[in-house]
């Protein structure tokens, strides 16, 4: 018998999640981003799900736009951090990738390529702007005379680009900094522009976009509660088995390093899941899990393969109850926040042990 520890993505959640975007879009074109397998998801499942709902996708690097384009989705695709050295403008031209160009040197590379391959890449160009997260990006002031170097090689109408450091957080002085800059350069350009993901997409941070960067909302997260609409589902869910149950007198200790003790006599299930399976070893002790569902606060250091819980107020709870870590009626993001890290890591490193289930009319 398998392992009752697997993986659910729920399509039609997805496709809900890709709807829901589309009509607060209000006319805007969406970008999927699918980096890192869909965020954990899936790429090719993924893909050929959104792209029905959506205007184009977005991949972190070159080797994930070819495999985008192998998926043949007459989408096009944003390589969001651009050509690493020649053979990646080969792959841009072979697969018709779009390129974002995050630095001189990458414009210099593409200035070195002869006239029929600029010629190629005429209208598959974006120029990011660093409006302040320092991460990526040319400056503001650098702007203008780049622009005048694409002209140059043919590429008059490059995409403008910029990334929010913190699109979370609407009052934070570095989002605010951020909007103003970003507004006074496309003020001054008539280019198409794409500022906001997930976070300021939700909290319309600013309505002067061609283009949104969607990701984590697709995939049914909030990383902004309060501007989440509630018709947004998750998308994947992780469950597992309580395998084992036992009860312990108060003051005895529970897993490695005796982490968690007993203040009264405790009844303890042991889960079948573990950071083997991606469920986060930093998880704290009141961590929430869903047994047979209802919350019981995980106690004790998570192991590779098991997890315990402490389950003493809930006399239903069975070897065998079913358990959800995370998923359709328990927020990954609350978990994440229970394990100083954010749902975003948690969805993107499930590993391949685990088996994967599809729903929702794949
Ligand atoms: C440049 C860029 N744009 C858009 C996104 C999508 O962000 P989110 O998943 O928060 O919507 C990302 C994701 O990290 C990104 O790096």
């Amino acid at each position: 018998m398998p392992r009752p520890t697997q993986i659910t993505i729920d399509l039609q959640a997805l496709r809900n999640n890709a709807r829901l975007a589309r009509q607060r879009a209000e006319g805007k074109k969406i970008m999927a981003a699918v980096k890192a397998d869909a965020y954990g998801h899936g790429l090719a499942v993924c893909a050929t799900t959104l792209a029905p709902f959506v205007d184009a996708f977005a991949t972190a690097f070159c080797e994930e736009a070819k495999a985008l384009h192998a998926l043949a989705l007459d989408r096009p695709v944003l390589v969001l951090e651009g050509p690493f050295d020649l053979e990646d403008w080969e792959t841009i031209i072979a697969t018709d990738s779009w390129a974002v160009l995050h630095s001189e040197e990458q414009l210099t590379s593409l200035e070195s390529l002869d006239r029929p391959r600029q010629e190629k890449l005429r209208n598959n160009i974006w120029l990011k702007v660093d409006t302040g997260m320092h991460r990526l990006g040319v400056a503001p002031n650098a702007v203008a005379s780049l622009l005048t170097r694409l002209a140059r090689i043919g590429i008059v109408a490059p995409t403008i680009i910029s990334h929010l450091g913190n699109g979370e957080d609407a009052a934070d002085p570095l989002t605010q900094g951020q909007v103003k800059t970003w507004q006074a350069l496309v003020d001054a350009l008539e280019l198409p522009k794409s500022l906001l993901n997930s976070a300021g997409f939700s909290q319309r941070l600013s309505t002067d976009c061609d283009w949104h960067r969607l990701g984590y909302m697709l995939y049914g997260g909030s990383s902004v509660p309060k501007a989440t609409p509630a018709r947004l589902h998750p998308v994947m869910t992780l469950t597992s088995q309580v395998m084992a149950l036992r009860h312990i007198p108060t003051g005895d200790v529970v897993g490695y390093g005796g982490r968690w003790k007993a203040q009264r006599d405790s009844v303890i299930a042991t889960v079948a899941v573990g950071y083997g399976d991606g469920y986060p070893r930093t998880a704290n002790d009141g961590t929430p899990v869903l047994i047979n569902g209802v919350i019981c606060p995980l106690v004790g250091r998570v192991s590779m393969d098991m997890i315990t819980v402490d389950v003493t107020d809930h006399d239903s709870v069975t070897v065998g109850s079913p358990v959800q870590l995370w998923g359709d009626q328990l927020s990954v993001d609350r978990v994440a926040s229970h394990a100083q890290t954010i749902g975003y890591e948690l969805l993107t490193r499930l590993p391949n042990r685990l088996p994967r289930l599809l729903s929702g009319d794949p």
